[in-house]
């Protein structure tokens, strides 16, 4: 076998986040170097909590977490609207016994991606919520850049218009300033915004049918799955939740399901109104090289295939996973 991609999840558990680490947790191509929950969908203390509660229920007690930024770098946080008051919607998890790591995620990342630099053996930055941390930990200490593979990212709305303002897609919308200084960092990135996302809808009938195959944890999975539908024919086309960040995992796994096109991608961080909005220069206006390739064209149906695929796994598998 191929050696495992070395990978950072920066995430904010969340229901969509939960099932991105949890298909992550049973892929051997991964090898996951930590977990950096941040304030988003929930209040850090909580996305934390989630993040460890999740550790626990796929069995990956072995990966450590390192709690985040509990604000935005400058605005005020905002938080997700369709992740219920825990952020596991109506998922009860027990109580967790593993704990964070004592380090800081922002001292985690500039750690382990100075050594990444220093041997030469980069790491890729899965980020699926607001980039406060990476932004902090690229403030701090920008040769960080050299340690970091590519930033897979979900986030933002091209063609597409936003989904918590008119214009914004929520993790950009939480920390456009983040987002900045990420996107001017020069870092190769793929970006799997709207654009892609809302290709890739989870209807009823696949929640039907992974509550069939599944085995010990599929309860707890299908229920969220189903928390997750948006009941919004109008602006999605159909029944289901568009699934946003387990696509970045998929994306790691399977690339070639996923058709990009390359641009310069930029975020609005000054005008109140289109705050949060994301720009991509596709035809060279700006004079700046593309710093990303923005994924236009999913094979919606294989990743779903995928990702069912991967959940199943923990069927039947009661003793480590
Ligand atoms: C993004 O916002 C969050 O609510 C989801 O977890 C996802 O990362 C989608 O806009
Ligand atoms: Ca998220």
């Amino acid at each position: 076998m191929m050696k495992p991609i070395s990978i950072i999840i920066d995430c904010d558990p969340g229901i969509d986040d939960t099932i991105a680490l949890l298909t992550a947790f049973v892929s051997p191509e991964l090898d996951i170097r930590g977990i950096t929950p941040v304030c988003g969908n929930q209040p850090l203390e909580k996305t934390v909590r989630n993040a460890l509660q999740v550790c626990e229920l796929g069995g990956r007690t072995d990966i450590p977490v390192y709690a985040g930024c509990f604000k935005p770098m400058i605005r005020e946080p905002i938080y997700g609207q369709f992740h219920g008051k825990s952020g596991l919607g109506n998922t009860m998890l027990p109580e967790p016994v593993k704990k964070p790591e004592a380090q800081s995620a922002v001292d985690f990342l500039i750690a382990e991606l100075s050594k990444a630099a220093e041997k030469q053996e980069p790491i890729t930055l899965c980020c699926i919520g607001p980039m406060t941390n990476f932004a902090v930990a690229l403030r701090i200490k920008p040769e960080i850049a050299a340690g970091v593979e590519r930033i897979i990212m979900m986030g933002g709305a091209y063609r597409e218009s936003g989904n918590r303002t008119m214009t914004a897609e929520f993790n950009m919308l939480a920390d456009p300033h983040a987002a900045h200084i990420v996107f001017s960092s020069n870092i190769p990135i793929v970006a799997l915004a709207l654009d892609a996302t809302h290709q890739v809808m989870l209807k009823p009938e696949h929640v039907d049918e992974f509550a069939r195959v599944s085995g010990r944890i599929s309860t707890t999975i299908s229920e969220l799955m189903m928390f997750w539908d948006r009941n919004d024919v109008r602006r999605y086309g159909s029944r289901g939740g568009p699934l946003h960040d387990p696509l970045v995992i998929v994306y790691l796994l399977a690339p070639h399901l996923f058709e990009s096109e390359p641009a310069r991608i930029f975020v609005e961080h000054e005008s109140e109104l289109c705050m949060g909005q994301t720009i991509a220069d596709w035809y060279g206006k700006s004079n700046l090289e593309p710093n990303a390739q923005i994924v236009s064209k999913v094979n919606s149906q294989a990743v779903i295939e995928l990702m069912l695929e991967r959940l199943s796994r923990y069927a039947g598998n009661k003793g480590t996973l």
